[in-house]
C-alpha cells in the first residue's frame, strides 16, 4: 500500500518536521467521556493518558489546563486526553488476561501509555514552510469503528494499523488486521487521525464528520484538503506498544487464529479505534507546530516546556470504576466475549 511506503520514508527522513513525545498511563478503566459521556461504567475498558482532569463527563467548555494539576505527557502544557481500548489475551480455556503495555522506543522507562505525534508537514516540505493549524479548546475527535469485523468495513479508515514487532524498533509492514503470528517483542498499534477540519465545528454527532482525510493521497504525501474541510491540521497519531511477549509461551489456537481480543470483543483487529480530546494550554500547541522541529532533538527550542519521564509517571488518577480488569477473567469487563466475525458472517 502506497501510504505505508510514504510513512516509512517520513520516518527515515531525519529532517521532516515531526513532534513526537510520550505520555505515561494516567488510568485504565471503563470510562469514555467522548462516546458515552456520563456513563459510569462505559461499555468497555480504555487506557487513558494526559491531563488529570479526565472524567466521565467532560463539558466542551471545561478548562482542561485549569482543572488539571498534572499531565502524564512529556510536554507539560499538554493537558489533552488521548485514549484507546485495551488488548486481552484469550486462553484456550476461554479465560482472558489483560495484555500489559510498554513505554515506546526511547521511552522505555515510561509507565506504559502511548506515544503521540503531531506531524507538522508532508515529507517533501521539510522546513515547515506550510502552516498547520492547531486545534482549539473544546475540540475532540474519534477515528475507527467499534463494529467493524471485516476488511471492507475497516477500509474507510486509511491508517489504523498493527505492526508485529520482531525487534522493538520494527516499523513495517503494517497490517489492518491483528498480526497472524507470534510477535517476538510485542505488537504495536498505530492510529492516525484525519487532517482536514471543517473550520467550524469542534465536534460532530459521530465525532468524525467535522474532520476529513485529504481529497487525494494522504497527509504524508501532501494531499489537498477538500473544500468542505479546508483547514489543514497536524496529523495526530498514536503508537501503542502491547507486551504480548509473555503470552507467546502459552497455548495458542490450533487453527492458527490470533488469540488477542480488544476489550469490546473484536478478535479480528478491524475495529481498532482512538479518541482525542484537545487540552493544550493557551497557544502552546500552535507555537510548537510553527517551529520546524524533529522528535526530541530540538522541539523544546520552540519554547515548549518539557517534563521528565519520572514526572510523567507520577501523574496518575484513582480509578472511578472499581472492578477487576487484571485477573484471568471468564469474560471481558462489561460481559463481552471474543467475536471473530459478525454473527451473520
Ligand atoms: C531541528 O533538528 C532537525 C534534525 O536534526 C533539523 O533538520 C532542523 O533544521 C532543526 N530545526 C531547527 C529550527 O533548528
Ligand atoms: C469528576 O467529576 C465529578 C462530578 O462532577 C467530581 O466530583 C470529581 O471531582 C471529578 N474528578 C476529577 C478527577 O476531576
Ligand atoms: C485458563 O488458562 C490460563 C492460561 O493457561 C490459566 O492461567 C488459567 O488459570 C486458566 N483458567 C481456568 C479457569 O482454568
Amino acid at each position: 500500500m502506497q501510504w505505508t511506503t510514504l510513512f516509512t520514508l517520513a520516518l527515515a527522513a531525519p529532517s521532516s518536521a515531526l513532534v513526537r513525545f510520550h505520555c505515561s498511563q494516567l488510568v485504565t478503566e471503563r470510562l469514555d467521556p467522548l462516546v458515552q459521556p456520563g456513563e459510569v461504567p462505559s461499555t468497555h475498558v480504555h487506557q487513558i493518558v494526559g491531563g488529570n482532569a479526565f472524567n466521565a463527563t467532560m463539558d466542551p467548555k471545561m478548562d482542561m489546563p485549569g482543572e488539571s494539576t498534572c499531565t502524564s505527557c512529556q510536554f507539560s502544557d499538554d493537558f489533552s486526553n488521548y485514549w484507546t481500548a485495551v488488548l486481552y489475551f484469550r486462553a484456550q480455556n476461554g479465560s482472558y488476561k489483560r495484555v500489559p503495555q510498554l513505554g515506546n522506543n526511547q521511552f522505555r522507562t515510561a509507565n506504559g501509555g502511548l506515544t503521540v505525534y503531531y506531524m507538522q508537514d508532508a515529507i517533501y516540505d521539510q522546513q515547515q514552510l506550510s502552516k498547520v493549524t492547531a486545534f482549539q479548546p473544546g475540540f475532540r475527535m474519534f477515528i475507527g469503528d467499534v463494529n467493524a469485523r471485516s476488511l471492507e468495513e475497516a477500509a474507510r479508515f486509511r491508517q489504523l494499523t498493527y505492526t508485529c514487532l520482531d525487534t522493538f524498533v520494527t516499523r513495517s509492514p503494517e497490517t489492518i488486521a491483528f498480526p497472524n503470528r507470534k510477535c517476538k517483542e510485542g505488537i504495536m498499534t498505530s492510529l492516525r487521525f484525519p487532517t482536514c477540519w471543517d473550520g467550524k465545528n469542534l465536534d460532530s454527532p459521530n465525532h468524525m464528520d467535522h474532520m476529513s482525510y485529504p481529497e487525494t493521497g494522504t497527509f504524508e504525501s501532501g494531499g489537498p484538503c477538500p473544500a468542505t474541510h479546508p483547514v489543514r491540521t497536524a496529523q495526530v497519531m498514536f503508537e501503542v506498544v502491547w507486551d504480548t511477549k509473555p503470552f507467546n509461551d502459552l497455548e495458542w489456537p490450533a487453527d492458527g487464529s490470533n488469540p488477542f481480543v480488544w476489550s469490546f470483543g473484536d478478535a479480528t483487529g478491524y475495529a481498532n479505534h482512538a479518541d482525542y480530546v484537545f487540552g493544550w494550554k493557551d497557544d502552546s500547541l500552535q507555537q510548537i507546530l510553527d517551529y520546524p522541529c524533529h522528535f526530541m532533538t530540538n522541539c523544546s527550542e520552540s519554547g515548549a516546556k518539557m517534563q521528565s519521564v519520572e514526572a510523567m509517571n507520577k501523574c496518575t488518577q484513582q480509578v472511578m470504576v472499581e472492578e477487576d480488569i487484571d485477573s484471568w477473567l471468564p469474560a471481558l469487563p462489561g460481559g463481552y466475549q471474543a467475536e471473530y466475525a459478525h454473527p451473520s458472517m
